[in-house]
């Protein structure tokens, strides 16, 4: 990145400690994994039946709802690679691993925030007894020796532009996981993803204000940022997910997802046009050719990406369905 477009970043941090870091909530008024699943330290009695009462809640719950919401899992407990991801980003990264520089303090307060979301569901999965835990946890080892690659490419400004997207589609796809909890019986289940969801939202806009930002003061650098990261498709941060078994594993989740609604094209779709609003990029002024270039691409693109999905779900309906089967709900089989 440019020496200049790092000094943005050093400018902006007294912005940032001022209208970012609000954002974050103060330990003390964070919930906490244990508030929602059975207390360990209750009489061993009552103990078991608190798991009991969450088995006979999940019991309802089909196959392909667990086979999303492992993903979904999966996808929180690869934290680590989030963290690497943004700590490559000139001018925000942290750079002695406890830096007071308020775009580290974010980072990382960030990541202990979202820290939270793997291991409470990774915890009411476990008490589920409905899913492969080892094979579950063989995932996620798999998945953070895979890392990822955004195409962020160093720079902050894409960088921001893929979280405030991601930040919005794991929005997105923990709330429809708590809405199918609450259709399916678990009232409980639906309050931790709803709960999840909440942060997820607070996350995004925390970065969608960066980007907004940006836009301020560097319309032209942002939107040809923004035009850039569409360009290249905003990856789901799991897309190297692998257990051992199936190559085509995360193909597979995201077929389950988007048959149950829980994350579709549409909502691609969606999210960039909402994002479109948030910013103003319609009306965007103060850009060079370039920058106007990139609007234009921007601004056109969700009805083609709407297009192109019609005619994808149109090829879909005319194969026949096959069997896939998922390692994490032991091998059986569900029909995509
Ligand atoms: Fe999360
Ligand atoms: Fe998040």
């Amino acid at each position: 990145m440019p020496p200049e477009k790092v000094q943005v970043f050093k400018s902006l941090e007294g912005w940032a400690s001022q209208s970012v870091l609000p954002f974050l909530k103060p330990v003390e008024q964070c919930w906490q994994p244990q508030n929602m699943i059975p207390d360990p330290t209750l009489p061993f009695d009552e103990f078991t039946d608190r798991v009991r009462a969450l088995r006979e809640r999940t019991a309802e719950l089909p196959d392909e709802y667990f086979v999303v919401l492992v993903g979904d899992m999966i996808t929180e407990e690869a934290l680590p690679t989030y963290q690497t991801m943004i700590n490559t980003l000139d001018g925000v990264k942290d750079e002695s691993g406890a830096s007071p520089n308020p775009w580290a303090v974010w980072t990382r307060a960030w990541t202990a925030e979202e820290n939270r979301h793997g291991d409470l569901l990774k915890t009411y999965l476990y008490l589920s007894g409905r899913v492969d835990m080892l094979m579950i946890e063989k995932t996620v080892q798999y998945l953070i020796g895979a890392g990822m690659d955004p195409g962020t490419e160093n720079n902050p400004y894409l960088g921001y532009v893929y979280t405030s997207f991601q930040e919005r589609a794991t929005f997105i796809s923990h709330g429809n996981t708590a809405r199918l909890a609450k259709e399916g019986g678990d009232p409980v289940l639906a309050r931790i993803c709803g709960t999840i969801a909440s942060d997820e939202k607070r996350h995004e806009n925390a970065y969608a204000k960066i980007v907004e930002k940006l836009l301020e003061l560097d319309p032209t650098g942002a939107m040809v940022a923004i035009a850039d990261m569409m360009r290249k498709k905003i990856t789901m941060p799991a897309h190297l997910m692998y257990d051992g078994q199936d190559p085509r594993l995360f193909e597979h989740f995201s077929g389950v997802a988007q048959r149950l609604g829980v994350y579709t094209a549409d909502d691609y779709a969606d999210i960039l046009e909402f994002l479109i609003g948030r910013w103003g990029l319609e009306k965007l002024e103060g850009m060079s050719g370039e920058g106007r270039r990139a609007q234009e691409f921007v601004c056109g693109l969700a009805p083609r990406i709407r297009k192109l999905q019609e005619r994808a779900d149109e090829r879909a309906r005319k194969m026949e369905a096959h069997a896939v089967k998922f390692s994490w709900i032991f091998n059986k089989e569900l029909f995509l």
